[in-house]
């Protein structure tokens, strides 16, 4: 089947052409967040689509109905795909919108507004391999040869979305600095849902209660949202995302890496790790041992 993997390239960042295109990038530097916005940012493959369902939960007091009724892309539209102004203008009250922008191209659209940031990141190692398989069931980015090859190319960069190394540093920099941020990562998500989901629904101003909170919690687990057409993009054509190749939703683990990654790998990876963070001041939840 023919790939889609044709690219827009941005201030020297790569993006799938299909869904990205000069006009809705430069709508996304220059657009009006308004004050109840609740924007998720995030480099792909760090939770994105788990986040978005929290937040649509929590707004929504554990009700599921939205969550199983309209797909996340169109209620937590992605700022600088093409489709998302026409959403965004349309929608009246509390938005959510999702963005894989680093932080230095929405930095000025962010000045001085008072919408709620949420970033998540996630181990690096783990990105990397759930960005190597989904690299082989979605079409509209370039078909992987190896696991090593794409290493290589995850570390120095050069893949869609850009530098996993400058996202995380450059939004996480900002952590203290941007009056309305929450930062959280996969990890702690994966290993207290619970408390992840209150931290979040307080910053939000919509704490939960009782069965608010259960409810949420169960339907935004692995296996709910396994199931639910709404997330796990079993609606999108296979000349899109080919899922014969393998599953959106595919195996929402901590430390799978060391099933993928070589001896050597994870030395070259170290050595381009430290090397990149050793000016990040912050300690991540997978540095720890
Ligand atoms: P894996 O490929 O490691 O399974 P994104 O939404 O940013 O593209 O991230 C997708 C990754 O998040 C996938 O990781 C997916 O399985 C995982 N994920 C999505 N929902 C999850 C959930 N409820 N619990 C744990 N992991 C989840």
């Amino acid at each position: 089947m023919a790939r889609l993997d044709m690219t827009e390239t941005f201030h020297h960042i790569s993006f799938p052409g299909h869904i990205h295109t000069q006009d809705s990038l430069n709508y996304a530097l220059h657009f009006q967040f308004r004050d109840r916005d609740t924007v998720i940012a995030t480099y792909p493959k760090s939770g994105t689509t788990w986040m978005q369902e929290i937040v649509t939960l929590v707004k929504n007091r554990g009700d599921p109905q939205l969550s199983k009724t309209v797909p996340n892309w169109a209620r937590a539209p992605w700022l600088e795909q093409h489709y998302s102004a026409k959403v965004l203008e349309a929608t009246q009250g509390d938005r959510i919108i999702t963005t894989h922008l680093p932080y230095n191209l929405l930095s000025s659209a962010l000045q001085g507004s008072k919408a709620k940031v949420i970033y998540v990141a996630r181990n690096p190692k783990d990105v990397a391999v759930s960005y190597y398989h989904f690299h082989k069931m979605a079409k509209f980015l370039p078909e992987p040869n190896s696991f090593d090859e794409f290493l290589d190319s995850f570390l120095e960069g050069s893949v869609s979305y850009g530098s996993w190394f400058d996202h995380v540093k450059g939004w996480t920099s900002q952590a203290g600095v941007l009056a309305n941020g929450l930062y959280i990562s996969y990890e702690e998500m994966w290993l207290d849902l619970q408390g992840s989901m209150e931290r979040i629904s307080s910053f939000l101003h919509c704490p939960l209660v009782g069965d608010e909170l259960t409810n949420s919690l169960r339907h935004c687990s692995f296996s709910s949202m396994s199931d639910n057409a709404m997330v796990n993009y079993t609606q999108i054509p296979k000349e899109i995302m080919d899922h014969s190749k393998g599953k959106f939703m595919r195996k929402g683990k901590i430390g799978d890496w060391r099933n993928t990654f070589t001896e050597e790998q994870i030395g070259i990876f170290d050595t381009v790790y430290s090397y990149q963070m050793k000016d990040c001041p912050l300690t991540f939840m997978w540095e720890c041992p």
